[in-house]
């Protein structure tokens, strides 16, 4: 059975002494949470995942990466590897969130080194993908979020799914509180599944966990997250405060 996800994407807020601030706050506060089909994972600043890592001693909260590069290693300054990752026990990535596609040019056949990097590492992947709002308006939502899977990732083997989770995020949703109505995150997902069983198998289709992404707040959570297809969230804004956050987290 598909798990239930709430990720915090920390972007690049918080220094050493408040990431480590805020993972503990809210370690503290979801204490009497079950997590036995649920999984918490915050994405710190790279600078700052080892701490983070070291500081979270009982792993109910996992670290993801929010990017890695394709190669092991090699001149490409200020970027970091899987191996890297898997030397501060990191074995969680972000790859293609809109920011990195927008402001650092990362294109779907870039993504799709770095999809294949991580899946030989056994680095588990959030790929993150959605339409722009010139996309919405001209009804290519569905076109765009396909090619954007089909380039990336549905090259990829059966067995290889087990490492993917899947994040669609509107872009005109994020950081923006313009956020999707359940409704419309509800129909993407399922098309999102329906796309996955076509090319591979209702298993995979199934098992897959696909979040939604894009200004979800804890007012706003609980109907995202109680439609069928969405398997919980990628948080960004309200994933910096603690009560906020595991406000979420409750709301899955
Ligand atoms: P937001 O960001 O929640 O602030 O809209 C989401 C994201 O970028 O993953």
């Amino acid at each position: 059975m598909r798990k239930k996800i709430v990720a915090g994407n920390w972007k690049m807020n918080l220094n050493r002494s408040e990431s480590l601030e805020l993972v503990s706050a809210i370690s503290k506060e979801m204490k009497d949470i079950d997590l036995k089909n649920n999984r918490v994972i915050v994405a710190p600043v790279s600078v700052n995942l080892a701490s983070v890592v070291d500081s979270e001693k009982d792993n109910r909260i996992e670290c993801a990466s929010q990017n890695m590069h394709f190669a092991d290693s090699g001149a490409y300054t200020g970027e970091v590897s899987a191996n890297i990752l898997k030397g501060i026990n990191v074995n969680l990535t972000l790859l293609g969130h809109s920011e990195r596609r927008a402001y650092f040019n990362e294109d779907d056949a870039l993504l799709k080194q770095k999809v294949d990097a991580a899946i030989e590492n056994n680095i588990e992947i959030i790929f993150c993908f959605g339409e722009e709002l010139d996309d919405r308006k001209a009804e290519n939502h569905f076109k765009v979020v396909e090619s954007q899977l089909k380039n990336a990732l549905f090259h990829l083997k059966e067995n290889d799914w087990k490492n993917i989770v899947l994040a669609y995020e509107p872009v005109w949703a994020i950081g923006t509180g313009m956020t999707a109505t359940p409704e419309q995150a509800q129909e993407m997902h399922a098309f999102i599944r329906n796309l996955v069983k076509e090319n591979y198998n209702n298993t995979i289709a199934e098992n897959v966990s696909i979040l939604y992404g894009g200004s979800v707040k804890p007012t706003n959570a609980k109907e995202i997250f109680g439609k069928p297809d969405v398997d919980g969230g990628l948080i960004g804004g309200a994933a910096l405060k603690a009560d906020m956050f595991v406000e979420i987290i409750k709301a899955m």
